[in-house]
């Protein structure tokens, strides 16, 4: 028996071993959940996620996260396969393409601006609006996004995807309370430590940032199993009345300005 025992989850953005929602996944299902998986087709084309899902026996659903009524349909689909309402979704999807290319924050691509938008903040407000219309997760369950601690501070190289993760964080507020009055549904978002991962690994200096980062965190990075252990967390019944929150997986780097390691990083140089 888990803390997710008998609950049935939906998880967006697995695309290969290293992708923070696969580490999720398979903590979820450890901890007794039944869990559907999604991406879009080309990343399933592309990446490793439907052999992981076979060797796991999960179902995997192709679907777009901009697209609503690829988004009702995968819901329809996931309830038809798990037999029930959705108990817990995560949303882990992002894209960049002005950090793909490399094109400095002022002066973005405008059309790539929009599909990062698009793709990494608005689509849980679809995500969240379809789920409503047609009353998709159950009462009192739990919905978590991933975001990155600069959609509150600059950080040089982050770009537009940092944009994104401020809206983001916003639409899981305005959610959470408008889910919440309706059927006591929970939004969060999880803010976690630099992982090596292909969307992690977007940005150029990030070898250079996983180290820093280690060394400003009191406890260390957060690895992706870390981030699995919050998200179970709120997704079981142990956080019935936590929402709206920024959650900080993070070793604590975003409550520290200085840490012996750092000091004798730079000194003398
Ligand atoms: N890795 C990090 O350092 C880090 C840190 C903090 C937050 N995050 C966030 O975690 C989440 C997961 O990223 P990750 O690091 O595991 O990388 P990842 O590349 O494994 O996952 C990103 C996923 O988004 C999916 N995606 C892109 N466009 C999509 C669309 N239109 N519809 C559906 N899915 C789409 C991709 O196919 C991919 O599976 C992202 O929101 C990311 O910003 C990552």
């Amino acid at each position: 028996m888990g803390v997710l025992s008998g609950k049935r989850g939906l998880i967006f953005g697995a695309v290969d071993e290293r992708s923070l929602a696969w580490h999720v996944a398979k903590r979820c299902i450890a901890e007794g959940a039944h869990v559907v998986l999604t991406n879009t087709s080309a990343a399933i084309q592309l990446g490793t996620v439907s052999e992981l899902a076979a060797a796991e026996n999960l179902p995997l659903i192709a679907c777009d996260a901009t697209n609503v009524d690829e988004l009702r349909e995968l819901l329809r689909q996931t309830q038809e396969l798990l037999g029930g309402k959705i108990d817990f979704v995560l949303h882990a999807v992002a894209q960049s393409m002005n950090l793909r290319r490399h094109k400095p924050y002022e002066a973005v691509n405008y059309k790539y601006y929009e599909q990062t938008i698009d793709t990494s903040a608005l689509s849980l407000h679809k995500l969240l609006r379809v789920a409503m219309e047609e009353d998709a997760i159950a009462e009192k369950g739990s919905v978590v996004a991933l975001t990155y601690i600069a959609s509150e501070r600059y950080f040089y190289g982050y770009n537009d995807m940092a944009d994104a993760k401020a809206l983001l964080e916003q639409i899981a507020r305005q959610f959470g309370a408008i889910y919440g009055r309706e059927k006591g549904v929970r939004v969060n978002v999880v803010s976690q430590s630099p992982t090596p991962t292909r969307a992690g690994g977007a940005w150029k200096e990030i070898e250079f940032f996983y180290k820093y980062s280690n060394h400003l965190s009191p406890i260390g990075n957060a690895d992706a199993d870390d981030c699995a252990g919050v998200c179970v967390a709120l997704f079981s019944d142990l956080m019935q009345k936590v929402t709206m929150q920024t959650i900080y997986c993070d070793g604590g780097f975003s409550k520290t300005i200085l840490t012996p390691e750092l000091v004798e990083d730079y000194r003398d140089k």
